[in-house]
């Protein structure tokens, strides 16, 4: 009998469950999107029930496509949004409230008030990450501060917090019957709570946070079994045994294992990280520290992060706020009909500018616009966007480690686009490669799983599984390439400040 491991990938906009062989190779996906619930400027929420549905129902539509049955599975993997933040009660099992997702910005005047001691640097050292709505520490007090009755339940033992990592896996393994609360050192390290050092919970922070620590989720590594599924799941007594970010699942699925590799995802938003092996290397640049995996009982492998919050995301603004574009591939089309920007650039500065900038007061801009610019140009503006944004966080990255990065390994949605794939090259000036397995998330936490059940022995098999579908060589000349990048940081000046 064959034997497979699936991957659940939990993201931002959907959900996929993928089946992959010992190769490495896509057997059947099942997905769902779930809604995005924007409540407020600057609000996003997503529904914690929806998620769970619809990881079953995925899981259940990737078995059945490919005819398998959890007997032929040797084990789950799980990989997910990051950040985002849950909190439910465990004698229920219900959310006490939406989750609050990595973009929403509510929290910016808690992030303020923190800042006001210390700075944004306050736990810098500790977590490799500055103080910002992004992490999920200020969202899980504003939950504990705001949801009525939240602060009692809490202090009574009743919540629970956590990533959607451990949202899944509580559910997966029982949930009211005595589900497993836990999450890996990938998920944690992006809290805001996690001692890089220890990869434990920081009670320096934690207390001066006020957190209740019985709502936290015991923190282990990436790849090792936790447990088993239970209930009536078609993945019922199925090993899960890998968890890993998706970011860095991405980076783990892309076998950029060792120090200097890098990948770079492109979802909704951009995602960087290179690889800083055993060493925690803190940022001079505005990239955070992050952890990259841990096997097991194995010393963890950390990373330089570049974190763009929106790419992807501003294709699909184009679409549903402006219905400029009626899919997200005719992007292409309209940027095709004109050789350049025209001048126009976009700076999708919308929840405020991440990496390398950090600067929650940025807000949007169009700039360059003459009567001489059209929708072909606008739609250029668009993906270069993307592609400026990735410089801007290599330059950060390069500062950093003091070395060239010679390629960039790319994955996600949009890197079919042709376009944006040759301007990324010509802008960066370096190859851009694609593998053949593109789900490279998925991929990640499918190999965390099998290797914690030694479906796959060792990173050397798994390396040899990458193989390159397409690369893009730089065609455009350096002087042209560095003046459109000038240009683009200008506009980046016009889009600081905006919010007194
Ligand atoms: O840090 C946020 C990131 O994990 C979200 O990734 O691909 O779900 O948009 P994605």
């Amino acid at each position: 009998m064959d034997r497979y491991v699936i991957a659940i990938d939990q993201g931002t906009t959907s959900t996929r469950a993928i089946v992959f062989d010992h190769a490495g190779t896509i057997v059947s996906t099942g997905q769902l999107e779930h809604r995005q619930h924007t409540p407020r400027p600057g609000w996003v929420e997503h529904d914690p029930l929806e998620i769970w549905a619809n990881t079953r129902r995925v899981v259940a539509e990737a078995l059945a496509k490919a005819d398998i049955t959890r007997q032929e599975l040797v084990a789950v993997g799980i990989t997910n949004q990051r950040e985002t933040t849950v909190v439910w009660d465990k004698r229920t099992g219900e959310p006490i409230c939406p989750a609050i997702v990595w973009h929403d910005t509510r929290t910016q005047p808690l992030v303020d008030r923190l800042a006001e001691e210390g700075g944004v640097g306050r736990y810098r050292e500790v977590t490799g990450l500055p103080l910002a709505t992004y992490f999920s520490a200020t969202k899980l007090l504003w939950i504990l501060d705001n949801v009525p009755g939240a602060r009692d339940k809490a202090d009574a033992g009743h919540l629970l917090f956590g990533t959607v990592d451990s949202w899944l896996v509580w559910n997966l393994t029982g949930g009211v019957h005595g589900g497993l609360h836990l999450t890996d050192v990938t998920n944690a390290s992006r809290t805001l709570l996690m001692d890089l050092e220890t990869l434990d919970w920081s009670d320096e922070i934690v207390d001066e946070l006020g957190i209740p620590r019985t709502m936290l989720p015991e923190i282990r590594s990436s790849s090792e079994i936790y447990g088993y599924v239970g209930g009536h799941s078609l993945l019922r007594e199925v090993p899960i045994a890998g968890i890993l970010g998706d970011q860095q699942a991405a980076t783990f699925g892309q076998a950029a294992f060792e120090e200097g590799e890098s990948k770079s995802t492109y979802g909704t938003g951009n995602f960087i990280l290179v690889g800083t092996g055993t060493e925690r290397v803190l940022s001079e640049h505005g990239l955070l520290t992050t952890v990259a995996y841990q096997l097991g009982e194995d010393p963890p492998r950390y990373a330089l992060e570049g974190s763009v919050a929106v790419t992807g995301a501003l294709v699909q603004w184009v679409r549903d706020n402006l219905g400029m574009i009626g899919s997200a591939k005719e992007i292409e089309e309209h940027a095709l009909s004109v050789p350049d920007n025209g001048g126009a650039y976009i700076v999708p500065a919308f929840a405020g500018l991440f990496a390398p900038y950090w600067r929650p007061d940025a807000r949007g801009v169009i700039v360059g616009l003459t009567s001489y610019v059209t929708r072909g140009h606008l739609a250029r503006a668009v993906l270069e966007a993307t592609a400026y944004q990735t410089r801007d966080v290599l330059e950060a990255v390069e500062a950093d480690m003091g070395a060239h990065v010679h390629t960039l390994a790319v994955d996600g949605g949009m890197t079919v686009n042709e376009l944006l794939m040759q301007f990324q090259s010509d802008v960066l000036g370096i190859d851009v490669v694609r593998p053949v397995v593109s789900e490279t998330t998925a991929l990640g936490a499918a190999y965390a799983a099998g290797l914690a059940v030694g479906y796959w022995k060792s990173l050397d098999e798994l390396r040899a599984n990458w193989q390159e579908d397409a690369r893009w060589e730089p065609e455009m000349s350096r002087t042209e390439a560095n003046r459109l990048h000038r240009q683009w940081r200008k506009a980046v000046e016009r889009a600081l400040g905006w919010v007194d």
